[in-house]
């Protein structure tokens, strides 16, 4: 190890990084194909793309570029306000929903502090934790991989300074009713920061949607975090934010880079919550395929875990028997060089599973097209089984 390295703080050497799904035009170069030929279904961005209203505004917005952005993002803060009835000084801004959590982490934890999170939640909570030198504590999951929240109550320790909350949740798609959460912090001591993470909330049925916001009021030891990366379509903007008590708020401003949020993104998430008739369709139209998606792995024998979010969880684990490596990442390698990116999630110790995003539906058709071929791919090739 060279002098530079043996200088990094001890627990980032053994930090894996974040497993990014594979770029389209890396995989395209790879095959020597066009861009549009790739299927990607690996990081559940809206399929749709997003509003034609925000296409037309952010074009007219790049002249600006040559200046920084508002560092206080004081339109689009007014827009959010607007939108859910909290103070401006209630509202944190991020580069993406992940740059709010990291703020979070930044914020409250360090050495000798811990943060909670479910076995199979997402990955990020792990990163910023370690990150920061603080412990992870994993509570197991419920049967269907979900969070279980009285085993929750129970790993609090003294030390813990966040829980991380994902709901719905990625990579398994469960979720907590409003009821659940709300018992959950009536137990919680107020010194514990909760953080909830909607990145999914808006692909929620009417049924689900009720409002977590108005806990606020009366749990200031509540965070709510939302994106504009999934049902709005701006994953590539990066931008999210976060609704809290005022005084959290103040101190995370205080770690935030100065120009977090930039001015395409700025622009276009106004705009984006302007068109909440594109959301309402991405909803609507997120559920119509993904009941195409489960019904056709359904009928190849390949199960699924009930999902609320854009993508789903499923189980190869009965398809294959006794692979020597990761079914998972072998499913995924020979998905690739049919064209289609998936997620394995061998990462979150589900060897036997891939996430699948919710695509278009022809993007959906060719992927339950190809499934077949690859699964005899790895059944023909006995370097696989
Ligand atoms: C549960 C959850 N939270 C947060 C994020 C971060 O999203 P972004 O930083 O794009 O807002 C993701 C991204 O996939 C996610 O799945």
């Amino acid at each position: 190890m060279n002098s530079i390295s043996k200088h990094v703080v001890p627990w980032i050497k053994n930090l894996d990084p974040y497993n990014v799904g594979k770029p389209i035009q890396e995989l395209a170069k790879t095959l020597n194909v066009s861009e549009e030929k790739i299927v990607k279904l690996a990081s559940n961005e809206n399929p749709l793309g997003m509003s034609p209203k925000v296409h037309s505004k952010v074009n007219n917005e790049i002249i600006k570029i040559n200046r920084y952005p508002d560092s206080n993002s004081t339109s689009l803060k007014k827009a959010i306000s607007d939108l859910h009835g909290v103070t401006v000084n209630q509202i944190f801004l991020g580069n993406g929903s992940n740059d709010v959590l990291e703020c979070l982490a930044k914020t409250f934890l360090r050495q000798g502090t811990s943060s909670l999170y479910s076995k199979y939640s997402f990955a990020v909570y792990s990163l910023a934790t370690i990150s920061s030198g603080a412990n992870s504590i994993v509570v197991p999951s419920t049967k269907n991989l979900g969070h279980d929240l009285s085993a929750f109550l129970s790993h609090i320790s003294s030390d813990t300074k966040l829980i991380f909350i994902a709901n719905p949740n990625n990579p398994t798609g469960s979720f907590i009713s409003r009821d659940e959460i709300k018992s959950f912090l009536n137990l919680v001591d107020e010194s514990i920061l909760v953080v909830l993470d909607e990145a999914y909330y808006e692909y929620l049925d009417d049924l689900d949607k009720t409002n977590s916001v108005d806990l606020l009021k009366d749990y200031p030891n509540l965070f709510i975090t939302r994106s504009f990366s999934k049902a709005y379509g701006l994953a590539g903007l990066r931008v999210g934010y976060g609704l809290g008590n005022e005084e959290v708020i103040s101190f995370m401003n205080s770690v935030r880079q100065p120009f977090n949020v930039n001015c395409l993104a700025q622009m276009a998430a106004i705009f984006a919550l302007e068109d909440q008739d594109f959301v309402e369709m991405s909803r609507i139209h997120n559920r119509q395929i993904m009941l195409e998606l489960v019904n056709g792995l359904s009928s190849l024998g390949i199960k699924t875990l009930h999902s609320r979010g854009n993508f789903v969880l499923a189980n190869f684990g009965n398809q294959i028997k006794h692979t020597k490596h990761s079914l998972g990442i072998k499913l995924f390698e020979v998905l690739l060089s049919l064209g289609v990116i998936t997620r394995p999630v061998t990462n979150y110790d589900l060897p036997n599973y891939l996430r699948i995003s919710v695509g278009t539906e022809e993007e959906n058709k060719y992927f339950l097209k190809v499934l077949p071929q690859a699964l005899d791919l790895i059944h023909s090739n006995s370097n696989y089984v």
